[in-house]
Protein backbone atom coordinates (compact mmCIF):
# COMPACT_ATOMS: atom_id res chain seq x y z
CA UNK A 1 0.00 0.00 0.00
CA UNK A 2 1.16 3.46 -0.77
CA UNK A 3 2.00 6.32 1.59
CA UNK A 4 -1.25 7.86 0.00
CA UNK A 5 -3.51 5.49 0.82
CA UNK A 6 -3.73 5.65 3.94
CA UNK A 7 -5.29 9.31 3.39
CA UNK A 8 -8.46 7.46 3.81
CA UNK A 9 -10.66 10.88 5.04
CA UNK A 10 -11.01 12.68 1.67
CA UNK A 11 -9.46 9.62 -0.78
CA UNK A 12 -12.37 8.62 -2.15
CA UNK A 13 -11.75 10.87 -5.40
CA UNK A 14 -8.35 9.48 -5.38
CA UNK A 15 -7.19 7.03 -7.91
CA UNK A 16 -3.63 8.11 -7.39
CA UNK A 17 -1.55 8.66 -3.39
CA UNK A 18 -0.06 11.88 -3.14
CA UNK A 19 3.70 12.16 -4.60
CA UNK A 20 6.57 11.56 -1.51
CA UNK A 21 6.80 15.60 -1.99
CA UNK A 22 3.21 16.38 -1.19
CA UNK A 23 3.14 14.56 2.19
CA UNK A 24 5.98 16.31 2.55
CA UNK A 25 4.75 19.98 1.59
CA UNK A 26 0.91 19.12 2.99
CA UNK A 27 1.93 17.67 5.92
CA UNK A 28 1.86 20.08 9.35
CA UNK A 29 1.43 17.09 12.21
CA UNK A 30 5.38 17.68 12.77
CA UNK A 31 4.08 21.35 14.43
CA UNK A 32 0.17 20.82 15.29
CA UNK A 33 0.48 17.87 17.07
CA UNK A 34 1.11 20.00 20.05
CA UNK A 35 -2.88 21.09 19.77
CA UNK A 36 -3.91 17.58 20.44
CA UNK A 37 -5.56 18.24 24.09
CA UNK A 38 -7.15 21.17 22.39
CA UNK A 39 -8.01 19.21 19.21
CA UNK A 40 -9.43 16.63 21.77
CA UNK A 41 -11.53 18.67 23.68
CA UNK A 42 -13.35 20.56 20.75
CA UNK A 43 -14.12 16.45 19.58
CA UNK A 44 -15.21 15.52 22.90
CA UNK A 45 -17.53 18.64 22.90
CA UNK A 46 -18.48 18.04 18.77
CA UNK A 47 -19.44 14.64 20.10
CA UNK A 48 -21.68 15.43 23.22
CA UNK A 49 -23.18 18.10 20.61
CA UNK A 50 -24.14 15.18 18.30
CA UNK A 51 -25.42 13.45 21.24
CA UNK A 52 -27.84 16.25 22.50
CA UNK A 53 -29.15 16.73 18.89
CA UNK A 54 -29.35 13.10 18.33
CA UNK A 55 -27.39 12.41 15.46
CA UNK A 56 -25.05 9.76 17.34
CA UNK A 57 -26.37 7.97 20.70
CA UNK A 58 -25.49 8.38 24.07
CA UNK A 59 -23.48 5.29 23.70
CA UNK A 60 -21.91 6.40 20.71
CA UNK A 61 -20.91 9.94 22.42
CA UNK A 62 -19.33 7.88 25.30
CA UNK A 63 -17.04 5.26 23.34
CA UNK A 64 -15.93 8.09 21.46
CA UNK A 65 -15.20 10.86 24.67
CA UNK A 66 -13.46 7.34 26.37
CA UNK A 67 -11.34 6.81 23.24
CA UNK A 68 -10.37 10.45 22.70
CA UNK A 69 -9.13 10.29 26.20
CA UNK A 70 -6.84 7.06 25.89
CA UNK A 71 -5.28 8.77 22.45
CA UNK A 72 -4.55 12.00 24.37
CA UNK A 73 -2.98 9.84 27.41
CA UNK A 74 -1.05 7.74 25.02
CA UNK A 75 0.24 11.24 23.32
CA UNK A 76 0.99 12.83 26.64
CA UNK A 77 3.09 10.03 27.12
CA UNK A 78 4.88 10.39 24.23
CA UNK A 79 3.35 6.85 23.48
CA UNK A 80 0.77 7.51 20.11
CA UNK A 81 2.36 7.11 16.44
CA UNK A 82 2.29 10.52 14.85
CA UNK A 83 2.10 9.88 10.49
CA UNK A 84 2.89 12.43 8.16
CA UNK A 85 0.81 10.63 5.61
CA UNK A 86 -1.97 11.53 7.95
CA UNK A 87 -1.35 15.43 7.33
CA UNK A 88 -2.36 16.96 10.62
CA UNK A 89 -2.77 16.74 14.16
CA UNK A 90 -6.94 16.31 13.52
CA UNK A 91 -6.36 13.40 10.83
CA UNK A 92 -3.60 11.72 13.23
CA UNK A 93 -6.65 11.66 15.95
CA UNK A 94 -9.64 11.00 13.89
CA UNK A 95 -8.01 7.52 12.34
CA UNK A 96 -6.81 6.60 15.15
CA UNK A 97 -9.75 6.85 17.06
CA UNK A 98 -11.48 5.35 14.02
CA UNK A 99 -9.49 2.40 14.12
CA UNK A 100 -10.36 1.80 17.64
CA UNK A 101 -14.19 3.33 18.08
CA UNK A 102 -16.60 2.27 15.02
CA UNK A 103 -18.96 5.09 16.26
CA UNK A 104 -15.44 7.58 15.31
CA UNK A 105 -16.76 7.60 11.82
CA UNK A 106 -19.62 9.80 12.66
CA UNK A 107 -17.38 12.57 14.58
CA UNK A 108 -16.76 14.30 12.05
CA UNK A 109 -20.32 15.08 10.79
CA UNK A 110 -21.16 18.85 10.18
CA UNK A 111 -17.63 19.50 11.25
CA UNK A 112 -15.06 20.09 8.79
CA UNK A 113 -11.11 20.69 9.55
CA UNK A 114 -11.59 24.19 8.88
CA UNK A 115 -13.77 25.45 11.79
CA UNK A 116 -12.01 22.34 13.59
CA UNK A 117 -8.33 24.02 13.40
CA UNK A 118 -10.26 27.46 13.85
CA UNK A 119 -11.67 26.18 17.10
CA UNK A 120 -8.49 24.35 18.11
CA UNK A 121 -6.23 27.27 17.71
CA UNK A 122 -8.86 29.58 19.54
CA UNK A 123 -8.89 27.22 22.49
CA UNK A 124 -5.27 27.31 22.18
CA UNK A 125 -4.86 31.26 22.32
CA UNK A 126 -7.10 31.15 25.74
CA UNK A 127 -4.67 28.83 26.91
CA UNK A 128 -1.19 30.85 25.43
CA UNK A 129 -2.71 33.98 26.86
CA UNK A 130 -2.80 32.50 30.04
CA UNK A 131 0.79 31.42 30.06
CA UNK A 132 1.93 34.85 29.05
CA UNK A 133 0.00 36.35 31.63
CA UNK A 134 1.57 34.72 34.53
CA UNK A 135 4.74 35.31 32.71
CA UNK A 136 4.44 38.78 32.54
CA UNK A 137 3.28 39.50 36.29
CA UNK A 138 6.42 37.41 37.13
CA UNK A 139 8.47 39.76 35.13
CA UNK A 140 6.19 42.72 37.29
CA UNK A 141 7.13 41.21 40.57
CA UNK A 142 11.03 40.68 39.83
CA UNK A 143 11.18 44.59 38.76
CA UNK A 144 9.14 45.74 41.38
CA UNK A 145 11.09 43.74 43.84
CA UNK A 146 14.15 45.32 42.40
CA UNK A 147 12.45 48.87 42.53
CA UNK A 148 12.29 48.34 46.33
CA UNK A 149 15.69 48.05 46.78
CA UNK A 150 16.79 50.82 44.28
CA UNK A 151 14.48 53.65 45.79
CA UNK A 152 17.62 55.11 46.97
CA UNK A 153 20.15 54.54 44.33
CA UNK A 154 20.25 57.87 42.81
CA UNK A 155 21.59 57.87 39.11
CA UNK A 156 21.55 60.11 35.95
CA UNK A 157 18.30 59.29 33.78
CA UNK A 158 19.19 60.00 29.83
CA UNK A 159 18.28 61.07 27.26
CA UNK A 160 19.87 60.75 23.67
CA UNK A 161 21.88 58.71 25.88
CA UNK A 162 23.49 61.73 27.35
CA UNK A 163 22.93 62.62 30.91
CA UNK A 164 19.65 64.46 31.48
CA UNK A 165 18.70 64.46 35.08
CA UNK A 166 18.41 62.20 38.06
CA UNK A 167 16.00 59.62 38.76
CA UNK A 168 15.75 56.79 41.62
CA UNK A 169 17.07 53.72 40.03
CA UNK A 170 13.12 52.19 41.04
CA UNK A 171 11.85 55.44 38.90
CA UNK A 172 13.57 53.94 35.88
CA UNK A 173 12.86 50.32 36.72
CA UNK A 174 9.38 50.99 37.13
CA UNK A 175 9.23 52.44 33.90
CA UNK A 176 9.07 49.33 32.26
CA UNK A 177 6.61 48.20 34.92
CA UNK A 178 4.48 50.55 33.11
CA UNK A 179 5.06 49.12 30.06
CA UNK A 180 4.88 45.54 31.13
CA UNK A 181 1.66 45.96 32.65
CA UNK A 182 -0.03 47.65 29.42
CA UNK A 183 1.22 44.34 27.57
CA UNK A 184 -0.65 42.14 30.07
CA UNK A 185 -4.05 44.16 29.05
CA UNK A 186 -2.98 43.20 25.54
CA UNK A 187 -3.19 40.40 26.23
CA UNK A 188 -6.10 40.11 27.87
CA UNK A 189 -7.66 41.42 24.73
CA UNK A 190 -6.24 38.73 22.54
CA UNK A 191 -7.69 36.24 24.94
CA UNK A 192 -11.09 37.90 24.73
CA UNK A 193 -11.32 38.17 20.97
CA UNK A 194 -10.39 34.41 20.75
CA UNK A 195 -12.82 33.75 22.94
CA UNK A 196 -15.13 32.70 20.38
CA UNK A 197 -16.93 29.60 19.43
CA UNK A 198 -16.52 28.95 15.57
CA UNK A 199 -17.57 25.37 15.19
CA UNK A 200 -20.59 24.98 13.00
CA UNK A 201 -18.97 26.96 10.57
CA UNK A 202 -18.02 23.84 8.58
CA UNK A 203 -16.12 24.32 5.23
CA UNK A 204 -17.74 27.44 4.85
CA UNK A 205 -21.43 27.62 4.73
CA UNK A 206 -22.43 25.71 8.17
CA UNK A 207 -24.28 23.17 7.32
CA UNK A 208 -27.92 21.71 6.69
CA UNK A 209 -27.65 19.18 10.09
CA UNK A 210 -29.50 20.67 12.71
CA UNK A 211 -26.58 21.09 15.28
CA UNK A 212 -26.60 23.17 18.00
CA UNK A 213 -23.93 25.75 18.35
CA UNK A 214 -24.34 27.38 21.45
CA UNK A 215 -24.34 24.36 23.40
CA UNK A 216 -20.97 23.18 21.71
CA UNK A 217 -19.67 26.70 22.55
CA UNK A 218 -21.03 26.21 26.10
CA UNK A 219 -19.26 23.35 26.32
CA UNK A 220 -15.84 24.39 25.72
CA UNK A 221 -16.23 27.20 27.48
CA UNK A 222 -16.16 30.34 24.57
CA UNK A 223 -19.12 32.31 27.37
CA UNK A 224 -19.34 35.83 28.17
CA UNK A 225 -18.89 37.30 31.74
CA UNK A 226 -22.76 36.63 32.36
CA UNK A 227 -22.18 33.09 31.42
CA UNK A 228 -23.75 33.07 28.20
CA UNK A 229 -22.69 31.29 25.00
CA UNK A 230 -20.75 33.52 22.30
CA UNK A 231 -20.47 31.97 18.58
CA UNK A 232 -18.63 33.35 15.40
CA UNK A 233 -21.82 35.24 13.29
CA UNK A 234 -20.25 34.83 9.51
CA UNK A 235 -19.07 31.20 8.95
CA UNK A 236 -16.95 32.89 6.20
CA UNK A 237 -15.35 34.94 8.31
CA UNK A 238 -14.86 32.29 11.18
CA UNK A 239 -13.05 29.59 8.96
CA UNK A 240 -10.61 32.00 7.49
CA UNK A 241 -9.95 35.11 10.07
CA UNK A 242 -6.24 35.36 11.13
CA UNK A 243 -6.70 38.61 13.32
CA UNK A 244 -5.79 36.68 16.42
CA UNK A 245 -3.12 34.95 15.28
CA UNK A 246 -2.15 38.57 13.92
CA UNK A 247 -2.86 40.20 17.37
CA UNK A 248 -1.24 37.52 19.58
CA UNK A 249 1.92 37.94 17.51
CA UNK A 250 1.62 41.71 17.90
CA UNK A 251 0.98 41.67 21.49
CA UNK A 252 4.11 39.20 21.56
CA UNK A 253 6.29 41.48 19.03
CA UNK A 254 5.52 44.16 21.67
CA UNK A 255 6.23 42.41 24.61
CA UNK A 256 9.81 41.24 22.66
CA UNK A 257 10.38 45.27 21.79
CA UNK A 258 9.93 45.90 25.84
CA UNK A 259 11.86 43.10 27.13
CA UNK A 260 14.51 44.30 24.35
CA UNK A 261 14.72 47.98 25.66
CA UNK A 262 14.61 46.67 29.01
CA UNK A 263 18.26 44.68 28.19
CA UNK A 264 19.68 47.18 26.55
CA UNK A 265 19.91 49.54 29.08
CA UNK A 266 20.89 46.01 31.71
CA UNK A 267 23.61 45.87 29.17
CA UNK A 268 24.67 49.41 28.86
CA UNK A 269 24.37 49.04 33.22
CA UNK A 270 26.58 45.76 33.28
CA UNK A 271 29.28 47.29 31.09
CA UNK A 272 32.80 48.92 32.79
CA UNK A 273 31.99 52.20 31.11
CA UNK A 274 28.73 52.47 33.24
CA UNK A 275 29.41 50.01 35.84
CA UNK A 276 25.76 50.85 37.75
CA UNK A 277 25.21 46.88 37.90
CA UNK A 278 26.87 43.55 38.32
CA UNK A 279 24.81 40.75 36.53
CA UNK A 280 24.40 37.40 37.97
CA UNK A 281 27.24 34.68 37.31
CA UNK A 282 23.84 32.07 36.27
CA UNK A 283 22.88 34.50 33.48
CA UNK A 284 26.05 35.21 31.56
CA UNK A 285 29.00 33.76 29.99
CA UNK A 286 32.83 33.84 29.37
CA UNK A 287 34.67 34.56 26.46
CA UNK A 288 36.66 30.97 25.19
CA UNK A 289 39.77 33.48 24.72
CA UNK A 290 39.18 36.20 26.97
CA UNK A 291 39.78 35.51 30.19
CA UNK A 292 38.44 38.20 32.25
CA UNK A 293 35.06 38.38 30.17
CA UNK A 294 31.83 38.61 31.45
CA UNK A 295 29.19 38.94 28.89
CA UNK A 296 25.28 39.68 29.54
CA UNK A 297 24.49 36.69 26.78
CA UNK A 298 21.25 36.14 28.22
CA UNK A 299 20.25 40.07 27.75
CA UNK A 300 21.89 40.33 24.32
CA UNK A 301 19.63 37.29 23.59
CA UNK A 302 16.45 38.52 24.24
CA UNK A 303 17.18 41.52 22.56
CA UNK A 304 17.89 39.11 19.49
CA UNK A 305 15.29 37.16 19.90
CA UNK A 306 12.60 40.17 19.92
CA UNK A 307 13.47 40.38 16.21
CA UNK A 308 11.77 37.02 15.73
CA UNK A 309 8.88 38.13 17.26
CA UNK A 310 8.70 41.32 15.26
CA UNK A 311 9.37 38.62 12.18
CA UNK A 312 6.38 36.44 13.34
CA UNK A 313 4.08 39.26 12.77
CA UNK A 314 5.30 40.44 9.80
CA UNK A 315 5.03 37.19 8.23
CA UNK A 316 1.62 37.03 9.36
CA UNK A 317 0.66 39.78 7.84
CA UNK A 318 2.19 39.16 4.74
CA UNK A 319 0.67 35.93 4.62
CA UNK A 320 -3.17 36.86 4.82
CA UNK A 321 -3.03 40.34 2.89
CA UNK A 322 -3.70 38.20 -0.64
CA UNK A 323 -5.73 35.56 -0.06
CA UNK A 324 -9.30 35.28 -1.41
CA UNK A 325 -12.39 34.13 1.32
CA UNK A 326 -12.49 31.85 2.77
CA UNK A 327 -9.80 28.93 3.52
CA UNK A 328 -6.59 28.53 1.53
CA UNK A 329 -3.98 25.77 2.12
CA UNK A 330 -1.61 28.94 2.77
CA UNK A 331 -2.90 29.13 6.11
CA UNK A 332 -1.78 25.82 7.61
CA UNK A 333 1.43 27.88 7.83
CA UNK A 334 0.13 30.68 10.60
CA UNK A 335 0.68 27.84 13.40
CA UNK A 336 4.74 27.89 13.69
CA UNK A 337 5.28 31.67 13.50
CA UNK A 338 2.39 31.91 16.90
CA UNK A 339 3.98 28.88 18.23
CA UNK A 340 7.89 30.53 18.24
CA UNK A 341 6.17 33.69 19.86
CA UNK A 342 4.33 31.85 22.69
CA UNK A 343 7.97 29.87 23.16
CA UNK A 344 10.18 32.65 22.58
CA UNK A 345 8.31 34.75 24.59
CA UNK A 346 7.99 33.05 27.31
CA UNK A 347 12.05 32.19 27.37
CA UNK A 348 12.75 35.72 27.60
CA UNK A 349 10.21 36.46 30.22
CA UNK A 350 10.94 33.70 32.35
CA UNK A 351 14.87 34.58 31.98
CA UNK A 352 14.20 38.13 33.12
CA UNK A 353 12.05 37.24 35.88
CA UNK A 354 15.28 34.79 37.17
CA UNK A 355 18.08 36.85 36.21
CA UNK A 356 16.68 40.03 38.20
CA UNK A 357 16.73 38.60 41.57
CA UNK A 358 20.46 37.85 41.33
CA UNK A 359 20.97 41.91 39.74
CA UNK A 360 23.81 43.33 42.32
CA UNK A 361 23.14 47.26 42.34
CA UNK A 362 27.20 48.70 42.37
CA UNK A 363 26.21 52.42 44.80
CA UNK A 364 29.34 53.85 44.55
CA UNK A 365 29.42 53.93 40.72
CA UNK A 366 25.78 54.79 40.77
CA UNK A 367 26.67 58.06 43.48
CA UNK A 368 29.85 58.93 41.18
CA UNK A 369 27.63 58.91 37.42
CA UNK A 370 25.04 61.01 39.44
CA UNK A 371 27.87 63.36 41.15
CA UNK A 372 27.74 65.52 37.88
CA UNK A 373 26.09 68.98 39.20
CA UNK A 374 25.28 69.38 35.47
CA UNK A 375 22.32 67.11 36.04
CA UNK A 376 20.99 69.59 38.17
CA UNK A 377 20.89 72.83 35.70
CA UNK A 378 17.43 72.57 35.09
CA UNK A 379 16.59 73.23 38.56
CA UNK A 380 18.94 76.45 38.35
CA UNK A 381 16.30 77.33 35.89
CA UNK A 382 13.63 76.47 38.03
CA UNK A 383 15.18 78.61 41.07
CA UNK A 384 14.78 81.61 38.59
CA UNK A 385 11.05 80.86 37.37
CA UNK A 386 10.27 80.70 41.05
CA UNK A 387 11.79 84.31 41.30
CA UNK A 388 10.01 85.41 38.17
CA UNK A 389 12.22 85.66 36.11
CA UNK A 390 10.51 84.34 32.51
CA UNK A 391 11.50 80.30 31.57
CA UNK A 392 13.09 81.30 28.28
CA UNK A 393 15.52 84.14 30.26
CA UNK A 394 16.14 81.69 33.12
CA UNK A 395 17.15 78.82 30.59
CA UNK A 396 19.32 81.47 28.47
CA UNK A 397 21.17 82.70 32.14
CA UNK A 398 21.51 78.99 33.05
CA UNK A 399 23.24 78.29 29.84
CA UNK A 400 25.61 81.26 30.44
CA UNK A 401 26.77 79.30 33.69
CA UNK A 402 27.06 76.24 32.07
CA UNK A 403 29.71 77.99 29.81
CA UNK A 404 31.78 79.88 32.62
CA UNK A 405 32.13 76.24 34.06
CA UNK A 406 33.29 75.34 31.01
CA UNK A 407 35.54 77.88 30.85
CA UNK A 408 37.08 77.99 34.08
CA UNK A 409 37.15 74.10 34.13
CA UNK A 410 34.99 74.29 37.52
CA UNK A 411 31.79 71.78 38.12
CA UNK A 412 28.72 74.52 38.02
CA UNK A 413 27.97 74.36 41.76
CA UNK A 414 31.26 75.53 42.71
CA UNK A 415 31.43 78.48 40.25
CA UNK A 416 32.68 81.57 42.59
CA UNK A 417 29.62 83.88 43.55
CA UNK A 418 31.27 87.05 42.72
CA UNK A 419 31.15 85.47 38.54
CA UNK A 420 27.65 84.43 39.11
CA UNK A 421 26.44 87.26 40.52
CA UNK A 422 27.01 89.44 37.44
CA UNK A 423 24.90 87.38 35.26
CA UNK A 424 21.44 88.02 36.40
CA UNK A 425 20.38 89.81 39.50
CA UNK A 426 17.86 87.06 40.74
CA UNK A 427 20.92 84.72 41.56
CA UNK A 428 21.11 85.61 45.06
CA UNK A 429 24.17 84.02 47.11
CA UNK A 430 21.75 81.13 47.95
CA UNK A 431 21.68 80.35 44.28
CA UNK A 432 23.37 76.75 44.65
CA UNK A 433 20.94 75.40 46.96
CA UNK A 434 19.72 73.18 44.09
CA UNK A 435 22.98 71.39 43.99
CA UNK A 436 21.40 69.04 46.35
CA UNK A 437 19.95 65.31 44.75
CA UNK A 438 17.89 64.66 47.44
CA UNK A 439 16.21 68.17 47.33
CA UNK A 440 16.21 67.48 43.55
CA UNK A 441 13.88 64.21 43.89
CA UNK A 442 12.06 65.72 46.91
CA UNK A 443 10.82 68.76 44.77
CA UNK A 444 8.96 66.09 42.36
CA UNK A 445 6.09 64.71 44.35
CA UNK A 446 3.49 65.36 41.68
CA UNK A 447 1.58 62.44 39.87
CA UNK A 448 4.10 59.92 37.75
CA UNK A 449 7.48 62.01 39.06
CA UNK A 450 10.85 60.35 40.53
CA UNK A 451 10.47 62.07 43.84
CA UNK A 452 10.36 59.48 46.62
CA UNK A 453 7.31 59.22 48.06
CA UNK A 454 5.58 59.08 44.81
CA UNK A 455 7.43 56.13 43.78
CA UNK A 456 7.24 54.60 47.21
CA UNK A 457 3.51 54.58 46.02
CA UNK A 458 4.05 53.37 43.19
CA UNK A 459 5.58 50.32 44.32
CA UNK A 460 2.85 49.91 47.28
CA UNK A 461 -0.11 50.09 44.04
CA UNK A 462 2.10 47.28 42.05
CA UNK A 463 2.67 45.10 45.23
CA UNK A 464 -1.53 45.15 45.75
CA UNK A 465 -2.00 44.74 41.80
CA UNK A 466 -0.02 41.86 41.91
CA UNK A 467 -1.23 39.90 45.06
CA UNK A 468 -3.61 37.78 43.29
N1 LIG B 1 -3.96 21.34 8.75
C1 LIG B 1 -4.89 22.25 8.17
C2 LIG B 1 -4.54 23.67 8.58
O1 LIG B 1 -3.98 23.82 9.60
C3 LIG B 1 -6.29 21.95 8.61
C4 LIG B 1 -7.32 22.51 7.72
C5 LIG B 1 -7.28 21.81 6.41
N2 LIG B 1 -8.33 22.23 5.55
C6 LIG B 1 -8.36 21.92 4.26
N3 LIG B 1 -9.37 22.40 3.59
N4 LIG B 1 -7.44 21.22 3.68
O2 LIG B 1 -4.82 24.62 7.91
Amino acid sequence: MSEGKKQATWGGRFSEGPAELMLRIGESVSFDQRLAPFDVQGSQAQAAMLAHVGIITEAERDAIVAGLDAILAEVEAGEFSWDTALEDVHMNIEQALTQRVPAAAKLHTARSRNDQVATDMRLWFRYACGQLDASLAAVLSSLVDLADKTKETIIPGYTHLQRAQPVSMAHHLLAYVEMFQRDRTRVAAVREQANVCPLGSGAIAGTTLPIDREFVALKLGFVDAAGKPRVTQNSMDAVSDRDTFIDFASACATIGAHLSRLSEDFILWSSAEFGFVRLPDAFTTGSSLMPQKKNPDAFELIRGKSARLTGNLQMLLTMVKGLPLTYNRDLQEDKPPVFDSLDQALLMLDSVAACLPGVEVQTKRCAAAVADPALLATDVVDYLVEKAVPFREAHHVVGALVGLSEKLDTPLNELPYDQVAPIHEKLGEDWNVVFDLKRALAAREKPGMPGPKQVEARITYWRDQLKD
